[in-house]
């Protein structure tokens, strides 16, 4: 099998993983098998020249979640972690600049070869809760993946903070060089905010409102889906439960918490 990535971002010419979305009980699975995995890729960022703006940055921020999944995860080691570490820095040095101009050939390659690192590092270490509550966004309102794992990033991040000071004091730093002499407590404390502001930079939103037809039950599928994403949830840095998960897509979608719900028919 030849795998030849046309997006910067799901890393899946390098991964034993696919999805599959059953449409009828809008649920996406995670398959993963060393028989699924490709025996060569081709990771030439030419094919990536003509991908819409918006495409651009869903997808190099799925990349960028890759990485920072990979490098949290309770199975990272030392390998996964330097091919993490040097994905984010690429893509935070290099995704803006892909992102404003389609020209940007420079930064299309740095951005095409650090989603494949990423790639490479999640396939080994695993992901955790951002993908966990990403896929169920995906599957029920059909946000797309990269785009979703960005919105939700910041919201689980901070609830996984305590997790894992020092790692996260390290993303911090990538984004933030300015906090290389703070230690890891003040440095991590910005991570939240360094992230969200990288999101600005793409014209991400802030969290999932614009979403029309949000019914008040869907909440608890939702919470239901994403705690049962296996591949995901046993890696997470912080052990997962349903409140916590409910308080996170109560946070993402606003307007499960108002009168002004929307109904569909
Ligand atoms: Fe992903």
């Amino acid at each position: 099998m030849i795998c030849v990535p046309t997006t910067a971002g799901t890393g899946s010419e390098v991964t034993s993983v696919a999805v599959v979305t059953d449409e009828q009980q809008e649920r996406k699975m995670v398959l993963a098998s060393p028989l699924i995995g490709p025996d060569v890729a081709i990771v030439d960022p030419i094919l990536t020249a003509s991908l819409p703006r918006h495409m651009v940055a869903a997808t190099g921020m799925d990349a960028f979640v890759h990485a920072l999944e990979s490098y949290t995860s309770i199975n990272a080691n030392p390998f996964t972690d330097s091919l993490a570490l040097q994905s984010m820095k690429m893509l935070k040095e290099h995704l803006p600049a892909s992102y404003a101009h389609s020209f940007n050939h420079e930064s299309k390659e740095q951005v095409h070869i650090a989603s494949t690192m990423a790639g490479v590092a999640f396939n080994a270490a695993g992901l955790g809760l951002v993908h966990a509550c990403s896929h169920p966004m995906t599957a029920l309102y059909k946000v797309p993946h990269g785009l979703a794992n960005a919105i939700i990033l910041p919201k689980v991040i901070d609830y996984n903070l305590i997790a894992n000071k020092s790692k996260y004091a390290d993303i911090a730093r990538i984004l933030k060089p300015e906090l290389i002499s703070c230690d890891d407590d003040s440095a991590a404390s910005f991570l939240v905010e360094a992230l969200e502001e990288f999101n600005k930079q793409l014209d991400i939103p802030r969290d999932f409102s614009y979403i029309e037809g949000v019914m008040p039950g869907d909440i608890d599928k939702l919470v239901h889906d994403a705690l049962h994403d296996q591949l995901t949830i046993p890696l997470n840095p912080r052990k997962v439960n349903s409140h916590d998960v409910k308080q996170i897509y109560q946070k993402l979608l606003p307007q499960l918490n108002t009168d002004s719900v929307a109904y569909s028919n």
